[in-house]
C-alpha cells in the first residue's frame, strides 16, 4: 500500500492500542450525531478489541458518548447462536452492549446461527438500509467507521484468503465458507467496508507482525492478504498497532 493512503499510529502495548482507539471511537461518535443525529458503526471481532469495548463500557468514555444516538452493526459473525462462546455479539454485549443505555433496536446482529445463511446476509443487508433509510439495491450504506482486526494470515472480517467472499464487488454482505476452519461466516464485504468515513484496525501482538509488514509493505496481492482489500478511498484508513505487532515494518525505523 501507499504509505499516503493510510495512517499508522504505533503504540507501546495493547492497552494503549485500545485506549486510542476509545479516544478515536468517541471523537468520531461526538462529531457524527452533532452534524447528522446518529453514529452507525461496524464492531469487529476477535479478541483484540475486548479491552476497547470494555473501556467505552466505563468512565470516563462511558459518558461522553450518546448511546441513544449509536447504531451498532458488525463486521462479521461466526455461524453459531448468539450465546456462543465464540459469537461476536456475545462477546460485544457482554463487555460493552449491556452496561450501556443503547437502546434495544440500535443493536442490529448478524444471525449467523441461520441455517440459510443467504437469507441471513440478504435480511441484514435490508436491515442495514434501512436504518440508514436507504436503497438495499443501491449505493452501500455509509457506515461512519468500521472497526476491523487481522488475522495472523493478513484476514480481516470474515473476509480470508482464498474464499469466496473475496470476489463480492455489490452485495454488502454474504455467507463465506471458510475451509481452513471449516466454518460458515457471515460478513461484509469490499464494497461496503471500503464505503466507510473511517476504518479503524486495531492489531496488537508478535503474531501480526508479518501480516502488518506484508500488508501495508509487501506487494499486491490481496487475494491471499485480504487486508489489502481495504483501501476506504475518500475515507481514512487507519491502524493502530503495537511495538510488537509494528516491529517487521521497515516505515518509521
Ligand atoms: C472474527 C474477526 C476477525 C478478527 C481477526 C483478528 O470474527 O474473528 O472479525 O477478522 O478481527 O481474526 O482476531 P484477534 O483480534 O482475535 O487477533
Amino acid at each position: 500500500m501507499n504509505q499516503s493512503d493510510y495512517d499508522l499510529r504505533q503504540l507501546a502495548g495493547a492497552e494503549q492500542v485500545a485506549v486510542t482507539a476509545a479516544h478515536e471511537f468517541v471523537r468520531l461518535a461526538q462529531e457524527a450525531v452533532a452534524d447528522r443525529g446518529r453514529f452507525p458503526v461496524a464492531l469487529s471481532g476477535g479478541s483484540t478489541p475486548r479491552r476497547l469495548y470494555q473501556l467505552l463500557a466505563e468512565k470516563p468514555f462511558r459518558e461522553q458518548i450518546d448511546w441513544s444516538k449509536i447504531e451498532v452493526f458488525w463486521g462479521d459473525e461466526r455461524g453459531v447462536p448468539p450465546d456462543h462462546p465464540d459469537s461476536n455479539y456475545r462477546m460485544a454485549r457482554e463487555t460493552l452492549l449491556e452496561k450501556v443505555p443503547i437502546p434495544a433496536g440500535h443493536v442490529h446482529r448478524m444471525q449467523g446461527e441461520r441455517e440459510d445463511r443467504d437469507a441471513a446476509a440478504r435480511d441484514y443487508q435490508a436491515e442495514i438500509a434501512r436504518v440508514f433509510g436507504v436503497a438495499s439495491e443501491g449505493e452501500p450504506a455509509p457506515f461512519d467507521l468500521v472497526l476491523l482486526g487481522m488475522g495472523p494470515d493478513g484476514h480481516t472480517a470474515s473476509l480470508f484468503p482464498l474464499t469466496g467472499a473475496l470476489k463480492e464487488t455489490r452485495r454488502w454482505v454474504v455467507a463465506n465458507y471458510v475451509p481452513k476452519l471449516n466454518a460458515h461466516r457471515l460478513t461484509l464485504t469490499r464494497p461496503i467496508l471500503n464505503r466507510a468515513a473511517q476504518v479503524m484496525f486495531l492489531i496488537v501482538g508478535p503474531d501480526k507482525a508479518k501480516p502488518l509488514a506484508e500488508v501495508l509493505e509487501g506487494p499486491p496481492d490481496p487475494e491471499r492478504l485480504p487486508s489489502q482489500f481495504i483501501q476506504p478511498g475518500p475515507g481514512r484508513l487507519l491502524f493502530l498497532a503495537d511495538t510488537e505487532a509494528a516491529r517487521q515494518l521497515r516505515r518509521g525505523k
